[in-house]
């Protein structure tokens, strides 16, 4: 066992090392194959995705957690947080009409959006979902008594004098900066725990979140972002990699894989807590491997969970005989022609050496969108909605080369 260490990390090294050079690769890569071809959000930055939600005007209508315009829906965690890329994509298709009847009666300019503008702001919006609701303080009281928090530290000088008082500590405003401190003091609190006797903790569901809500009295919008990239980064230096795989691979490490197969609570600070209620066996496996326990600075944790979540984005496969049934159901064919091949009404949308995503469709919908509306009209059609299910087959068939089923129709 002690001598397989070495070897497996070694062998991580060169995993990690090539997972890099990969990544590195992607960035860089501008070829049109690679943008359109491979999903966005390895690349994507939510944090110039949330600043681009205000330069391109989004926020005068929507807002995010709470924070921004109100003439339309929220698009952060009122959202289901496991829903996919293909929901959004298909939410902002379908709603697509009466947004731009808002922003005529609003006066709002039609925001202009290319590529990676899109693939920005899904990446922020996707990540917004997954932060937290605003916590119940009563509950959270409860929960500083029955957890044992108590009989170390105050809040507002009511409590233990072992810790620091909680509503007095600097720098921990939101739910993520709490959940990093208490990580980074968890083997300080460990100690000093065994001395009194107290069993670690167990952080279920939204108990971090109730108890940050008691402690702190404040409901300072949590930003919603982080940064994947930089996340990735934390993630080796940390030495995550040393006992975590993210591959869809039986690898053995000694703790469990962080990749997709990890079914991963809806909030990040959920997702905190899970970490601080592994923090012991963790503690223990580092000690055993020689291997610090990390400390987190500025924006480390929430970035970390950025990317262990953006590991989640899939994008949507299908079939493309099902897609051209889609294609026709749900009215494209009407403009596009059968089999996408182009009509008077409307571009060939097949076999034009382009891959469709599902950024590359909402790209579609914000650049043509307002005029395949007025065509629909003029025709005397609804607009051409879409069901989530449908992005994958759709994307399937519009990338399915032309030859296979022109002219069968
Ligand atoms: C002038 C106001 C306005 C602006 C600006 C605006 N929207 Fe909207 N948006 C709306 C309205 C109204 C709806 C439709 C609500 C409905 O159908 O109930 C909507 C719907 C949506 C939806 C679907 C939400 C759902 O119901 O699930 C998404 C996603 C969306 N907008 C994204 C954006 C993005 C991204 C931007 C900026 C590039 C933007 N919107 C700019 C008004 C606006
Ligand atoms: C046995 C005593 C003890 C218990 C029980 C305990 N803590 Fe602590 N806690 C400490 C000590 C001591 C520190 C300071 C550790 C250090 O200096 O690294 C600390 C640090 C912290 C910090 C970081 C403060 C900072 O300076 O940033 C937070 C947050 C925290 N504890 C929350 C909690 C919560 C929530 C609970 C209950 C679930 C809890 N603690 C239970 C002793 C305890
Ligand atoms: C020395 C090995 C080691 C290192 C380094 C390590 N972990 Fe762990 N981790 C473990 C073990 C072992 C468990 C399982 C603990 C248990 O069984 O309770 C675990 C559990 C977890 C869990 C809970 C998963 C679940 O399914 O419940 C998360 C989340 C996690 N680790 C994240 C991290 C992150 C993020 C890092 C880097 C900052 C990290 N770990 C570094 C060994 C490690
Ligand atoms: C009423 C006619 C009409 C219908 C129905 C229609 N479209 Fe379009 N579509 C157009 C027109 C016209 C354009 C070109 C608009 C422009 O040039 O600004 C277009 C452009 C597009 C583009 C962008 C093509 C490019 O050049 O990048 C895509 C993608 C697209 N449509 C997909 C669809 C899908 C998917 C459906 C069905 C859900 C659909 N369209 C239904 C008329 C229509």
């Amino acid at each position: 066992m002690r001598l397989e260490v070495p070897r497996r990390l070694m062998i991580w090294g060169a995993i990690a090392l090539g997972a890099v050079l990969l990544f590195s690769g992607a960035l860089v890569t501008q070829s049109r194959r690679v943008r359109t071809r491979s999903p966005m959000f390895l690349s994507a930055s939510p944090i110039q995705g949330s600043q681009l939600f205000q330069v391109k005007g989004c926020s005068r209508c929507h807002s995010v957690n709470g924070t921004g315009g109100k003439l339309a829906p929220d698009l952060g965690r009122s959202q289901a947080a496991e829903a996919s890329v293909s929901q959004l994509v298909v939410a902002m298709w379908n709603h697509a009409p009466q947004m731009w009847e808002r922003m005529r009666v609003e006066k709002v300019e039609y925001p202009a959006l290319s590529y990676e503008e899109v693939a920005q702001l899904l990446a922020y919006l996707y990540i917004a979902r997954h932060a937290d609701e605003p916590g119940d303080a009563v509950r959270g009281k409860q929960l500083f008594a029955a957890k044992g928090c108590i009989r170390c530290h105050s809040v507002h000088g009511q409590g233990g004098r072992i810790g620091p008082d909680l509503a007095e500590v600097s720098g921990v405003d939101t739910p993520m900066a709490w959940t990093q401190a208490m990580w980074n003091h968890s083997d300080a609190m460990q100690a000093r725990m065994r001395e009194v006797k107290l069993d670690w903790p167990q952080f279920d569901n939204y108990e971090l979140r109730d108890l940050f809500a008691y402690a702190r009295q404040v409901s300072k919008p949590q930003i919603a972002a982080g940064d994947p990239q930089h996340g990735w980064k934390v993630f080796q230096k940390q030495s995550c990699n040393a006992c975590h795989s993210i591959k869809d691979e039986d690898d053995q490490r000694v703790g469990p894989n962080l990749g997709r197969s990890l079914k991963v609570p809806p909030t990040f600070t959920q997702f905190g807590g899970l970490m601080l209620t592994h923090a012991p066996q963790m503690g223990r496996a580092m000690k055993e491997h020689g291997i610090e326990r990390p400390q987190f600075a500025g924006e480390d944790m929430a970035d970390l969970f950025a990317f262990l979540y953006s590991l989640r984005y899939v994008e949507p496969s299908g079939s493309p005989h099902v897609g051209e049934s889609v294609f026709s159901w749900r009215g494209c064919n009407r403009c596009h022609g059968e089999s996408a091949q182009g009509s008077v009404r409307a571009p060939a949308l097949r076999g034009r050496g382009t891959g469709y995503t599902s950024v590359s469709l909402a790209t579609a919908l914000w650049a043509h969108g307002s005029r395949m509306y007025r065509e629909s009209r003029a025709l005397g059609m609804g607009w051409p909605t879409l069901s989530e299910g449908d992005v994958g087959d759709l994307l399937a068939f519009l990338n399915s080369p032309v030859q296979t089923s022109s002219g069968k129709k």
